[in-house]
């Protein structure tokens, strides 16, 4: 009874007093919000714009281009990153809090199935995959944390379970949830849904530091005298999980954190750009890029911030540990959201009634001075899947892939 009056005062206090608080359950998660930073969170989604303005002291980043690497080099330094995986210290992360909703997906992202050379796949599978080809090549069994969300854990789980973990040892795949946040609506309220408890979402793939460390997979990692892990999404059918030569890169470098990009292939494509700011490495990402940057060009004609984010990001374990104490910055997005109305019914918006709260792995880069920027090529590292139709959809990756393991398997 007392949490219950607690959180109703708590409600009061922060202008929430419309959240009839009538069962435990319901206090205990009002209890556990900080709504000191949610009003905050607010202020900053009615009064700023997203879009970052302020580009003076932006500066466009250099990348390294294998291509122009001498070939002795390569293979130094894949041969140093196939020593680091050889001797068990890598470990692979997978990003899969999405729920594929552009996607029309009914469920967790990685659960969605295409056909590939004549072979129907999930996506975990095709993650799978990579780790069985890369036991058989290095001798060793990596690793592979996946970052879920509370809605979509179970789901995920037993999944993997139904599947037999797609014969890959069930030791060696790990889960772990990804942290949440209250959704506001667009008069800062906070919204219920119809379990009758408050509507929150997932904080943002830039959460899975925090997580890491609060679900101890840090610590273990750390037992396990893992030094590197590779951190990508689950909706890439052609990450290269264990990158070798971006390992080995980052190792001659000396750097905590390597990115491997591509070059945009137009100035409005979905993908976040790297440049520098104050000198330290940063990526905007596409819905906060303004077209001053977007279609800069240089004397050749070439995108001057055409370095994009595909999410193939390697980070040394003190990078993680040091991620996880900081506590990344909130982007706002704005969302559709079902909810229940004071009447009890169940309203659903025709548009976006709704701010959500994301922190984006991408705004660890600068917890840095430097990080390795290493160019990829479209055709073998980005084949994503996003939309239902269109651009980079099941059909575009498919070919994408297809044709990669046409020439390279
Ligand atoms: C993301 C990148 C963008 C990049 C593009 C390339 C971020 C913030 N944006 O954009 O810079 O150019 O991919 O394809 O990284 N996820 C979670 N939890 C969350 C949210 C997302 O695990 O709370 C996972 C998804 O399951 C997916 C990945 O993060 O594996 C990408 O998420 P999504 O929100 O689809 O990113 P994009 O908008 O495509």
């Amino acid at each position: 009874m007392k949490k219950i009056e607690e959180a109703r005062r708590i409600l009061e206090k922060y202008g929430q007093g419309h959240i009839n608080v009538n069962t435990e359950e319901l206090a205990d998660q009002v209890l556990k919000i900080d709504f000191e930073q949610l009003q905050e969170l607010y202020e900053q989604a009615i009064h700023k714009t997203n879009v970052i303005n302020n580009i003076e002291d932006i500066k466009p980043v250099k990348a390294i281009n294998p291509e122009k690497i001498d070939k002795k080099q390569i293979d130094e330094y894949i041969k140093t990153g196939e020593d680091v995986v050889k001797s068990g210290k890598f470990a692979i992360a997978i990003m899969a809090g999405g729920q594929g909703t552009r996607l029309g997906h009914q469920g967790p992202k990685g659960t969605f199935e295409i056909e590939l050379n004549s072979k129907v796949k999930s996506l975990f599978e095709v993650v799978v995959d990579k780790l069985k080809e890369a036991q058989k090549k290095y001798n060793v069994f990596i690793k592979c944390y996946i970052m879920t969300s509370p809605e979509n854990n179970e789901e995920t789980v037993s999944f993997f379970e139904k599947k037999n973990y797609f014969g890959y040892p069930k030791q060696y795949i790990e889960f772990f949830k990804q942290g949440e946040i209250p959704l506001l609506n667009k008069q800062g309220k906070l919204i219920l849904g119809e379990d009758g408890l408050i509507k929150l979402a997932s904080d943002g793939n830039g959460g899975i530091f925090y997580s890491m460390a609060k679900n101890g997979i840090i610590d273990e990692m750390k037992k396990n005298n893992i030094k590197w892990v590779f951190i990508g999404s689950v909706d890439n059918l052609l990450v290269k999980y264990v990158d070798t030569l971006l390992l080995g890169l980052a190792i001659k470098q000396n750097v905590k954190i390597a990115t491997r990009t591509i070059v945009k292939n137009s100035p409005y494509e979905r993908v976040g750009v790297l440049c520098k700011k104050n000198g330290k490495v940063k990526v905007i990402e596409y819905t906060e890029l303004q077209n001053e940057m977007r279609l800069a060009v240089d004397e050749y004609g070439e995108m001057i911030y055409g370095e994009s984010h595909i999410m193939c990001n390697l980070y040394n374990i003190e990078a993680i540990e040091k991620a996880s104490t900081k506590e990344l910055k909130y982007h706002v997005a704005e969302k559709k959201a079902k909810y229940i109305n004071e009447k009890g019914e169940l309203v659903v918006p025709e548009k976006e009634n709704c701010y959500k709260f994301e922190k984006f792995i991408f705004d660890s880069f600068c917890l840095f001075d430097e990080i390795a920027i290493l160019r990829g090529k479209r055709e073998e590292d980005f084949a994503p899947i996003k939309n239902k139709d269109g651009t980079d959809c099941p059909e575009t990756a498919k070919k994408l892939y297809e044709e990669y393991m046409a020439k390279n398997a």
